[in-house]
C-alpha cells in the first residue's frame, strides 16, 4: 500500500486538475447524449429525483471506493487487485475493467464520430433549410467509409492526448477542455430557456409526476447514473493512483459528482426547452434525439435568424465532441496504464506486468478500439445482417459493458472495500492519515456496505434475468 515514496509513475499537479481530468472522465455523452435520451424516455422531472438518489447513495459512494483503491496501491484497474487482495479471483474485477474500457470505447468511438461529421456538418452550414433529418442521419450511419474516417480520427485525437502522459497530456487538456465546456454549456441553456414556448420544456423538467415512477424507470436511473459516473470499471480507480497524498478523496469525488449532475440536468434545460418550443416533435425520439431532432429544432426555432441556428448548433455538437473526449481518453488510460505499469510490489509477479514504453501501449489500445469500432460502426450499415438475439455489434458492446461489466464491477468494488479491506488503511485514505475530519466517514461507510452492494445487486439481477432497462 501507499508508502508515500514517489514512484515512476506520473502524478495529477494540482487539485483542479484533480478535479476537472476526473469530471472530464465522468462528463460525457453519457451526459449530453443519454441522459436527455433516458429522460425523454421515462418521463421528466421525477425520473431526475430518482437519478439524483442513485448518484448521491450509490454512485457517489462507489467512485469513493474506486479512488480509494487506486490511491492506495498506486496502480491500474488490474495492479489495484493485485496489490490490495492478493490471490483473490476478485481479479476478475480488474480484467473486466479492461474489457470493458476497450468495448465502451470503441461503441462510444461511434457515436463520437457522428458528433465529429455533424460538428463539421453544421460548422459548413449543411445542417440548416428544411430537410429530412432523419434521412440524412440514416445516410450517414449506414455509409460505409464515411463514418470510418471519423471514428479512426476521433480515436488519433483521443492518442495523441493520451501519449502525452498524465499531467502534460490528461490534465494540461482537461483543464483547457472542460471550462470551455462549461461555458458553452452555461451560454446554451440560457439561451434556449429564452426560446418562445420554453416554458413547457421547463415545467416537463420541473414538475415531478410520481405516477410515471415505476421499477423499470428507477432500474434505469441506476443504470445511467453508473455509467455517467464512468464507476465499476476501475477508470477512476486508474486515475486516482496518480492522485498525490494530499488530494482529498471525498471531497474531490462530490465535486466530481456535482459537476456531472450540473451538466446533465443542463444538458436537459438545453434540449427539453428547444423541443418544446418546436410543435410535433416528441420528447421520445431516443438515440436520434440529438442528431435527428435537434437539427430540426434549430432550424424551426431560429427559421428568421438563421445565423443564430447555425451557431447554436455549431456550438452543441462542438460541445458534444470536447465532452467525449475528455471521457475517451480516460477509457483509453485504464488500458495503456495497464500495459505500462511496472511491478511495485515484490509480492507481484513480474511476468504478469508488461512495463510496455507508453507510446507502444498506446498504440495497441488505439489500433484494437480502431479494428473493434469500425466493426460497431459497419453494424449500423453494410453489417446490419449480423445480429445475435436481435442485437448488432453495437448494441451488443453497450449491452455486455453498461448492463454487465459495470453493476457487476461496483458491485465487487464496494463490497471489497466495505468489508475486506483493512479498515485502517479506508480510513487513513480518507482522511488523509489523519490530517482531515472523520465527520463524513461513518456515513461512507455505511452506504459502502449496504446501501452500494444491495442497490447495485438489485439493478443487477434485475437486468440479468430480465433485462428491463434495455
Ligand atoms: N461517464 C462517461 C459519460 O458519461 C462514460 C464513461 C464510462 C467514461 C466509463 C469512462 C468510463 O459519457
Amino acid at each position: 500500500m501507499d508508502s508515500g515514496k514517489p514512484s515512476h509513475r506520473g502524478s495529477f499537479g494540482t487539485r483542479l486538475g484533480v478535479i476537472l481530468a476526473s469530471a472530464g472522465s465522468a462528463v460525457g455523452l453519457g451526459n449530453i447524449w443519454r441522459f436527455p435520451t433516458e429522460v425523454g424516455n421515462n418521463g421528466g422531472a421525477a425520473f431526475i429525483l430518482v437519478y439524483f438518489g442513485f448518484v448521491l447513495f450509490l454512485a457517489l459512494p462507489v467512485m469513493v471506493c474506486e479512488f480509494l483503491m487506486g490511491r492506495s496501491s498506486r496502480s491500474n484497474t488490474v495492479g489495484a487487485w493485485k496489490v490490495l487482495a492478493p490471490g483473490s479471483p476478485m481479479i476478475v474485477a480488474g480484467y473486466m475493467g479492461i474489457l470493458a474500457g476497450v468495448l465502451i470505447l470503441s461503441f462510444y468511438s461511434v457515436v463520437a464520430a457522428w458528433t465529429l461529421d455533424y460538428t463539421f456538418m453544421s460548422l459548413t452550414n449543411q445542417l440548416t433549410g428544411d430537410q429530412d433529418y432523419a434521412k440524412i442521419f440514416q445516410t450517414f450511419v449506414s455509409n460505409p467509409w464515411k463514418p470510418l474516417v471519423f471514428l479512426a480520427l476521433f480515436l488519433l485525437l483521443t492518442h495523441w492526448i493520451v501519449v502525452r502522459g498524465v499531467e502534460r497530456g490528461i490534465e494540461r487538456y482537461s483543464k483547457l477542455m472542460m471550462p470551455l465546456l462549461l461555458v458553452i454549456i452555461v451560454v446554451l441553456a440560457v439561451y434556449a430557456a429564452q426560446m418562445p414556448g420554453a416554458e413547457a420544456g421547463l415545467s416537463y423538467l420541473l414538475r415531478p409526476d410520481f405516477s410515471k415512477v415505476t421499477p423499470s424507470v428507477a432500474l434505469s436511473a441506476m443504470g445511467q447514473a453508473l455509467f455517467s459516473l464512468s464507476v465499476g470499471i476501475g477508470c477512476l480507480t486508474t486515475y486516482a493512483s496518480y492522485f498525490r497524498r494530499e488530494t482529498r478523496l471525498m471531497s474531490s469525488a462530490l465535486s466530481v459528482c456535482l459537476i456531472d449532475t450540473l451538466v446533465a440536468v443542463m444538458s436537459g434545460f438545453i434540449i427539453f426547452p428547444a423541443v418544446f418550443s418546436v410543435s410535433g416533435v416528441g420528447v421520445d425520439a431516443g438515440p436520434g434525439l440529438v442528431f435527428i431532432t435537434l437539427p430540426y429544432v434549430f432550424n424551426s426555432a431560429f427559421s428568421t435568424m438563421p445565423v443564430l441556428g447555425y451557431l447554436f448548433s455549431g456550438l452543441f455538437y462542438l460541445l458534444l465532441i470536447l465532452a467525449a473526449l475528455t471521457s475517451s481518453i480516460s477509457m483509453h488510460e485504464i488500458t495503456t496504464a495497464f500495459l505500462t505499469d511496472r511491478s511495485v510490489q515484490k509480492n507481484v509477479n513480474k511476468s504478469e506486468n508488461y512495463g510496455l514504453p507508453r507510446r507502444r501501449a498506446a498504440r495497441i489500445v488505439t489500433l484494437v478500439c480502431i479494428l473493434l469500432g469500425t466493426a460497431c460502426s459497419l453494424s449500423f450499415g453494410p453489417w446490419k445482417e449480423y445480429t445475435l438475439c436481435g442485437m448488432g455489434v453495437f448494441e451488443w458492446f453497450d449491452y455486455v459493458t453498461a448492463k454487465f461489466c459495470m453493476p457487476l464491477g461496483a458491485l465487487m468494488i464496494s463490497i471489497f472495500v466495505g468489508w475486506y479491506m483493512p479498515h485502517r488503511e479506508v480510513r487513513d485514505q480518507l482522511t488523509n492519515w489523519g490530517t482531515l475530519s472523520v465527520r463524513l466517514y461513518g456515513i461512507f461507510r455505511f452506504l459502502a456496505r449496504w446501501v452500494a452492494p444491495l442497490g447495485v445487486a438489485i439493478v443487477f439481477l434485475n437486468e440479468l434475468f430480465y433485462g428491463t432497462t434495455k
